[in-house]
């Protein structure tokens, strides 16, 4: 029988890590937990209570108080604040402007990272984030760091929030998504950063099944 891994994909904002870890986790039949979304969901619900984003313990305060999870409907994951769901609401540009603050709090990690810790206990897992091949999953089988130029990340992005109808330039896109790294590769807390024992793939010039493809070998190497 075939051993399950574990798989770690870090990487900057729009280099690809979530589709390319939903389609590998499809390809062998591994559950996927995208722990942005989680993040997303918790930055939902201190926009909703209207709490002060530079205020650490009011924000700390209001992640707890709100019950966020991942689920899996069909095939397809869905996150949810409570017991609503928000897998649509949460990929916004005013999300996006936040999130890294809150996602830079330790209280809001803590919470995160143990749920997503007991989620990839039986192994068969592939999560992708910043910190997961660093903090979260430090033993993982297999950690890629996924990179792209800017510019290809900046027009990937913006045709994702096109088909979402969400009204942006790629200046704005480009911007957001440069801020977005100086936050979350300086912070204090869980930085964005590549393992050592991490495979770097630069997906500037590749296509999704390309991406996904040299990862799946790499996999399959461990299995
Ligand atoms: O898809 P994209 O790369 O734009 O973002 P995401 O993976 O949904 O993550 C959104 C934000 O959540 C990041 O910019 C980080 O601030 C935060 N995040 C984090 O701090 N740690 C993680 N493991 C995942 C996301």
């Amino acid at each position: 029988m075939s051993k399950k891994i574990t798989i770690a994909i870090d990487g900057p904002a729009a280099s690809g890590k979530s589709t390319t870890a939903r389609l590998l986790a499809k390809k062998l039949g591994y559950l996927y937990i995208d722990t942005g979304a989680m993040y997303r969901a918790a930055t939902l619900a201190v926009l909703r209570a209207a709490v002060p984003v530079d205020d650490a313990g009011a924000v700390e305060e209001c992640v707890a108080q709100n019950h966020i999870h991942l689920e899996l409907i069909g095939d397809t994951q869905h996150t949810f604040l409570n017991e609503e769901d928000v897998s649509e609401r949460i990929r916004t540009p005013e999300i996006n402007r936040i999130i890294s603050i809150i996602a830079s709090y330790s209280g809001v990690r803590v919470q995160m990272v143990q749920q997503q810790r007991a989620l990839s206990r039986s192994g068969g897992v592939v999560m992708d984030g910043r910190d997961i091949g660093s903090v979260v999953l430090p033993d993982a089988d297999l950690k890629v760091f996924m990179v792209a130029s800017i510019e290809a990340r900046a027009r990937r992005r913006l045709k994702e929030l096109e088909e979402a109808q969400v009204s942006i330039s790629l200046e704005e896109v480009r911007r957001e998504i440069e801020n977005r790294d100086r936050i979350d590769s300086t912070r204090t807390h869980a930085p964005l950063v590549k393992a050592k024992d991490a495979r770097e793939l630069d997906t500037s010039a590749l296509s999704i099944e390309q991406q996904v493809d040299i990862i799946y070998g790499w996999a399959q190497e461990l299995i």
